[in-house]
């Protein structure tokens, strides 16, 4: 007689869901919404980067839409803690993971702990990206509406800009590896936020701890 073995709904053609569709919405609502804040921003930034303003619909056009997609990025970053801010709780292991990074840096994976859903360093970015949303949120409401800052105090507006330059210089340095890493050295993972699924493989590979959580299995 032949018992029949339960497959999890979140199981199908021997791939594993890793992305629900909100997740996927939420992902790609932030990182759009970051790109254009950034290519709009860096116009704003340098003279040399004003083209971009030209090429987004001029700059009138981009000074409008800045803070305003801005506030959707804001809110995407608040739709992703919602979602994924239990998974990214950094954890022992994790902090481990962290003092190892040389063994990741060098395709040693193998001698790092095992990850779960999000390993060390894309908590990381979390954290970052979330910290910076914060610090660009509370600093870009003082460029926005500059008339509600008094005369003498025109120390603040200046200081203002400073941290806003800072918070996005930092985001972009996280951003720039954040595409690298995904693009480049695990295409999978844009299947992933594209499909919502992985294969069983990559899975066991890059996230043992969820993979065997997920799939109910010892090893
Ligand atoms: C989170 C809410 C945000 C608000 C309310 C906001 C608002 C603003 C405003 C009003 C300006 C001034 C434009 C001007 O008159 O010159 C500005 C500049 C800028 N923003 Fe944002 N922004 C936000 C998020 C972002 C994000 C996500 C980025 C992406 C990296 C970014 C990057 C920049 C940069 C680089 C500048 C130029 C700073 C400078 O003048 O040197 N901002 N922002």
């Amino acid at each position: 007689m032949s018992a029949t073995v339960a497959v999890p709904q979140t199981q199908h053609a021997g791939e594993i869901e890793r992305y629900t569709f909100a997740e996927r919405l939420m992902h790609w609502l932030s990182g759009f919404t970051y790109l254009y804040c950034l290519g709009t921003g860096l116009a704003f930034y340098s003279p040399h980067l004003f083209w971009i303003a030209y090429v987004l619909g001029g700059a009138p056009t981009s000074r409008f839409w800045h803070p305003i997609v801005a506030i959707v990025f804001v809110l995407g970053t608040v739709w992703m803690h919602v979602l994924w801010s239990r998974d990214m709780e950094m954890t022992e292991g994790d902090k481990r993971w962290l003092d190892g990074i040389q063994a990741y840096i060098t395709n040693h994976d193998e001698q790092l702990p095992l990850a779960d859903r999000f390993n060390a360093g894309q908590k990381l970015y979390y954290w970052l990206m979330v910290y910076g949303a914060l610090f660009l949120l509370f600093s870009g409401i003082f460029l926005w509406f500059p008339e509600y800052v008094p005369r003498q105090a025109a120390w603040v507006r200046r200081v203002m800009i400073l941290v806003h330059e800072v918070a996005a210089l930092v985001t972009i340095g996280g951003f720039i590896i954040h595409i690298y890493m995904s693009v480049f050295m695990e295409p999978a993972s844009v299947t992933a936020m594209t499909t919502g699924y992985v294969n069983r493989g990559w899975a066991r590979t890059y996230h043992r701890l969820w993979y065997l959580r997920v799939t109910g299995q010892k090893e």
